[in-house]
């Protein structure tokens, strides 16, 4: 008996699930109660050198990857399409779907929970903040919770760059290059450097907490591309830091959300937060003031969320063994 599982995509991501499934292959087996096999991978280009056994069954197809049969599907391509429809049609199959794609869950994930129903699990955790649990925490444990206001920093890579100027004295380019290398940055680095990924995120975040999200051009998105070297001086000689704010509010019933930089003064609550770490700061009207901190990119910390969304659907729902 087995459970199958594919993985769509095999970059930092999709690389990160393949080693923790192999690494952690008799906990996963114990936990999930049988052996997990990993039946296909599917890439862009076959022609790619890839560092894997040649019993491992890789493909440009889709259909060959429906074709296994998969319990699971973990997704970790780039950009709304082709990751959207593929989604749909294996959850049409009521195959349960694992996703870090933000720009494609922003876009579609309502309509991909509509459709998986109760059915069908669907992991988003990887999407926003990478490794950091915090979809986890708000659809787990702040389910009575009202929560009024968020302000989070969710892009690793402005975070790692904004760190490196300002601690280190690196200039942009140089710490974009090494975010690059590091697998924190996106192949095309636009959305980080420019505040759409953290805006995808936070619009992620608004669907989960307050059901819906604000008209997206009414939200105020600028990246960290345009902050002048006067800029960084001052806030240097103010003892502040330049921080990649996202912040989402709720004001005479309506949502107020931005994305931009922000001068932080010590006594803020994310002015520590430095590197590749994001943090999100939520206030519920339970539990108060809270913060969650942790690695908001790169190879383990998401597939980290991936393969621990994996294990919560198999316990979750019934998953058919194959023999
Ligand atoms: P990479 O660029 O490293 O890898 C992308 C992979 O997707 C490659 O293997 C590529 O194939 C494959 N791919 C691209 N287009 C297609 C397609 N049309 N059909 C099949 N396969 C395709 O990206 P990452 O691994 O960094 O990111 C993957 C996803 O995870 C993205 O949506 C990203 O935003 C998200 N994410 C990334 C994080 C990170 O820290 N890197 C953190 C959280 C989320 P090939 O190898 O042939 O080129
Ligand atoms: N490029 C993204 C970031 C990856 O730097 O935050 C994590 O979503």
């Amino acid at each position: 008996m087995t459970i199958k599982a594919a993985i769509l995509g095999f970059g930092t991501v999709g690389q990160g699930v393949y080693q923790i499934l192999q690494t952690k292959r008799d906990h996963l087996t114990k936990l999930a109660g049988a052996p997990i096999e990993l039946c296909g991978i599917l890439v862009e280009n076959l022609s790619k050198e890839r560092e894997l056994p040649y019993s491992v069954f890789v493909t440009d197809q889709y259909e060959q990857i429906l074709a296994q049969q998969p319990d699971v599907i973990f997704e970790a391509i780039v950009g709304e399409e082709p990751g959207f429809s593929y989604l749909t049609k294996a959850i049409d199959q009521h195959i349960h779907v694992i996703t870090a794609n933000k720009v494609m869950f922003a876009n579609h994930g309502n309509h991909l929970l509509t459709q998986a129903g109760e059915r069908v699990g669907i992991g988003y955790e990887a999407t926003t903040a990478a490794g950091t649990p915090i979809l986890g925490t708000i659809t787990r444990l702040l389910q009575v919770n009202s929560i009024t206001k968020v302000e989070a920093i969710l892009n690793g890579t402005s975070n790692y760059i904004l760190s490196s100027i300002q601690s280190e004295g690196r200039s942009f380019q140089d710490a974009l290059e090494e975010a690059q290398k590091r697998g924190f940055a996106e192949a095309d680095p636009t959305n980080d450097i420019k505040g759409y990924d953290a805006f995808y995120k936070l619009m992620i975040l608004s669907q989960l907490i307050y059901r819906k999200q604000p008209s997206w051009e009414t939200v105020l998105c600028e990246g960290i591309d345009q902050i002048t070297a006067d800029q960084f001086i001052n806030a240097q000689q103010q003892g502040s830091k330049i921080r990649h704010i996202a912040s989402i509010e709720v004001v005479n019933g309506k949502l107020n959300a931005s994305v931009k930089p922000q001068v932080l003064p010590p006594s803020h609550g994310l002015y520590p937060v430095d590197g590749v770490d994001n943090a999100i700061h939520l206030i519920g009207d339970l539990v108060g003031p809270l913060t969650l901190r942790g690695a908001g990119a790169g190879q383990l910390p998401t597939a980290s969320a991936m393969v621990e969304d994996f294990l919560y659907i198999l316990q979750s729902y019934p998953v058919k063994q194959h023999i």
